[in-house]
């Protein structure tokens, strides 16, 4: 098989099927990347990554190639490319989509599967479809969405929940679950479920898993924002509601809210292709979803302000984790460096800290301080702001690091901090949503 594109999604896609047994040939136009894969580095941090790919070159069942004809003598090739949000608007850019594709038409055979794995909007399979048939190819085209999670990538491809198979109508979809489901065996063989519907549905399942995710999330949101208006704890509301397993307990963590390559850029895509699809009104809900989420980045900065009497400018300001989440090097829409960016905007001193992003967050930002760690970066520290929950961070010592600060006074934008430990170590311990 060959897998086209070879960032989060694609680098670990490859590597997992290799060790499945398959033989794999990953591409990507990037040729820094390549060469790094071939000789076994991962360009970005993913737990189990590393491992993975050295475990697969050893089989000789997986390569890397810069060279997209390298994927002629696959059967089924994996559509894995980028679709970030167009610049100034909410719609998904598909060019990283439709480029893979139409390079990938000169060197498909008659019988050939192209399965597309990217996150896209519902209608573009079809019209994928569309194309390899004017192309006349004699090739199929499926869509089978991914719904692994950054920093568990290795065990959500390898282990994943459930398969979806989108695939057209007739003989054709037969022969392309067929192909899906030996690509799949060894998964399938461990009891995941796996679901065959038409191309809209997958297109469509992926979208509508995102965006609940996303609502789950600035719902709590929204009920810490009561918290705060009345005095509660939106951690002990969350316990509450989420011993009802209807609700469940899973994805209602308060605090900066989501950020990353997916989530933001999904439900605002989705809103675009519903306006395109006419039914607009129907996601109009997602607008607030949006909307919750970037307040709790202003109700950040907002919060710090109040703490030392308006003003943050010319205060130095320690920032705890630079990742849109833990177990990550990934930047991308990260909420912690949104808050870090907006109090550097308003005079801040801001130094951050992270343990696997520093290297991007310097290149995205480097009008902001870094540091190598959080006790260099808390070093005549005014304020200390814990924003993406890394272990390392929930473990550090509030005596050791109240020694090294300017004044003790710590914002959980996690909630993941015991505020009891701060507080009796001589902080001001604050956060969103809990009093
Ligand atoms: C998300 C989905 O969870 C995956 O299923 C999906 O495959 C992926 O997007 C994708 O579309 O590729 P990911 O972006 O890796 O995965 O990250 P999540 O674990 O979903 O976290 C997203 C954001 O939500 C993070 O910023 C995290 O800090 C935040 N979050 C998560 C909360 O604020 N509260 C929570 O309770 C959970």
């Amino acid at each position: 098989m060959s897998v086209v594109g070879c960032g989060y999604l694609g680098a670990v896609h490859a590597a997992c099927m290799a060790t499945l047994g398959h033989d794999v040939v990953g591409i990507d136009t990037d040729k820094a990347k390549i060469d790094a894969l071939q000789s076994g580095d991962a360009p970005f941090f993913e737990p189990g990554l590393p491992e993975l790919l050295e475990e697969a070159l050893a089989t000789g069942r997986l390569a890397f190639s810069s060279d997209v004809s390298d994927v002629r003598g696959a059967e089924v090739h994996f559509i894995c490319v980028g679709t970030p949000q167009l610049p100034n608007e909410i719609a998904a850019d598909l060019t990283f989509v439709d480029a893979s594709v139409e390079a990938l038409l000169p060197h498909l055979a008659p019988g050939d599967l192209v399965v597309g794995k990217s996150t896209v909007p519902v209608g573009t399979a079809e019209r994928l479809t569309t194309l390899s048939d004017e192309a006349d190819t004699g090739a199929l085209l499926a869509w089978n969405p991914e719904f692994l999670r950054e920093g568990h990538a290795v065990k959500d491809t390898l282990h994943p929940d459930r398969l979806v198979y989108g695939v057209p109508a007739g003989i054709e979809g037969d022969r392309a679950v067929k192909l899906l489901d030996e690509v799949y065996s060894a998964t399938m063989a461990d009891g995941t479920p796996r679901l065959v519907t038409d191309l809209a549905t997958a297109q469509l399942v992926k979208v509508a898993a995102n965006s609940f995710l996303a609502t789950k999330i600035s719902f709590i949101n929204a009920m810490a924002e009561l918290c705060e208006a009345t005095g509660a704890d939106v951690t002990l509301l969350a316990d509450a509601i989420g011993h009802d397993d209807r609700i469940g307990r899973k994805f209602l963590n308060a605090g900066l809210g989501f950020g990353g390559g997916c989530l933001p850029k999904d439900i605002r895509a989705f809103m675009a292709r519903a306006g395109e699809l006419g039914v607009d009104q129907t996601l109009a809900f997602l607008r607030d979803v949006d909307a919750i989420n970037t307040r709790r980045r202003e109700r950040m900065v907002e919060l710090a302000r109040e703490e030392v009497g308006g003003s943050i400018d010319g205060l130095r300001v320690a920032v705890l984790g630079a990742a849109f989440k833990p177990n990550s090097d990934d930047i991308r829409d990260s909420p912690a460096l949104d808050v870090a960016e907006q109090m550097r905007a308003q005079g801040a001193d801001v130094v951050v800290t992270d343990p696997q992003a520093l290297e991007n967050a310097r290149t995205a930002y480097p009008e902001l301080s870094f540091a190598d760690s959080a006790l260099e970066a808390a070093t005549g520290a005014d304020l200390v702001l814990l924003l993406t929950e890394w272990a390392d961070y929930l473990t550090l010592d509030p005596v050791q690091l109240g020694e090294a600060v300017r004044q003790r006074r710590i914002f959980d934008g996690r909630l993941a901090l015991d505020p009891v430990v701060w507080r009796e170590a001589g902080w001001v311990y604050r956060s969103l949503g809990r009093p």
